[in-house]
C-alpha cells in the first residue's frame, strides 16, 4: 500500500473507482451519526457519488429522515465498509453538508422514476403506520436532499498474512501514517 499517494493507487481508490459498480462493497457504506440526544445511529446507505480530488461524497436522502435532525446538530458523520474480498476495513470521519430544494433540482433530474419513491412527503420515515403498506409513494422533490460528504480522515485495516492499518487526514494533505492494526 503507497503512502505517498493515498488518492490513487490503493485499495481506497479502487473501491471509491468502482462506484458505478452496483456490486462494489463501497456502494453499500453504513452511515453512522450522532442524535441530538446523543444516541449512535446507523444505517446503510447508497454511494451515489465520489470525487477523488476534494475528497468528498455524495448520498441522497429523505429530509425528513431522522438522520437530517442528527446532521443538523451535529454536521459530522462515519462511514464503515467491509469489504470481505479484499479483506479489508475502510472507515472515514466526514464533515456533512445538507442540500434540498433549488440547489438540487439537477440531481432530483436525474434521480430515477424507481428511486424516487423513497422522496415521498406525506409521512417521514420511521412514522408509525398500522400496516406495513400504509404509507404514500408519491414522489415530492421538496424532501429530496443531497448529503454532501467532505472526507476529514480515512481509516484503512488489511488482514493479510501480516496485519496493517494506515490513517490519511486532510488535515495532513493525505499523507499517510501507518498504525498498530
Ligand atoms: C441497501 C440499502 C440502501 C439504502 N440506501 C439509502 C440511501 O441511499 N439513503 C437513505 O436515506 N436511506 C437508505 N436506505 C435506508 C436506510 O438504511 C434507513 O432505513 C433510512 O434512511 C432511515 O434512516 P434514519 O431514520 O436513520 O434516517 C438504504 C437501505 C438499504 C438496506
Amino acid at each position: 500500500m503507497a503512502l505517498s499517494d493515498p488518492l490513487d493507487p490503493h485499495p481506497w481508490a479502487r473501491e471509491l473507482g468502482t462506484l458505478h459498480d452496483r456490486h462494489a462493497p463501497a456502494r453499500h457504506p453504513t452511515l453512522a451519526t450522532v442524535s441530538p440526544d446523543g444516541m449512535p445511529k446507523a444505517r446503510t446507505v447508497v454511494l451515489r457519488a465520489a470525487d477523488r480530488s476534494l475528497g468528498r461524497l455524495e448520498i441522497h436522502t429523505n429530509l425528513h429522515s431522522s438522520k437530517i435532525a442528527d446532521l443538523m446538530a451535529k454536521p459530522v458523520a462515519a462511514l464503515h465498509v467491509w469489504d470481505s474480498g479484499s479483506w479489508l476495513q475502510i472507515r472515514l470521519q466526514v464533515d456533512v453538508k445538507v442540500a434540498s430544494g433549488t440547489d438540487v433540482a439537477d440531481t432530483w433530474a436525474r434521480v430515477p422514476e424507481r428511486s424516487r419513491t423513497a422522496y415521498s412527503s406525506s409521512r417521514a420515515p420511521g412514522h408509525p403506520i398500522p400496516a406495513a403498506l400504509a404509507y404514500d409513494h408519491a414522489p415530492d422533490p421538496a424532501v429530496f436532499a443531497v448529503l454532501q460528504l467532505d472526507i476529514q480522515t480515512l481509516d484503512l485495516l488489511h488482514l493479510g498474512a501480516d496485519h496493517r492499518r494506515a490513517q490519511f487526514t486532510r488535515e495532513n494533505d493525505w499523507a499517510g501514517q501507518w498504525l498498530v492494526p
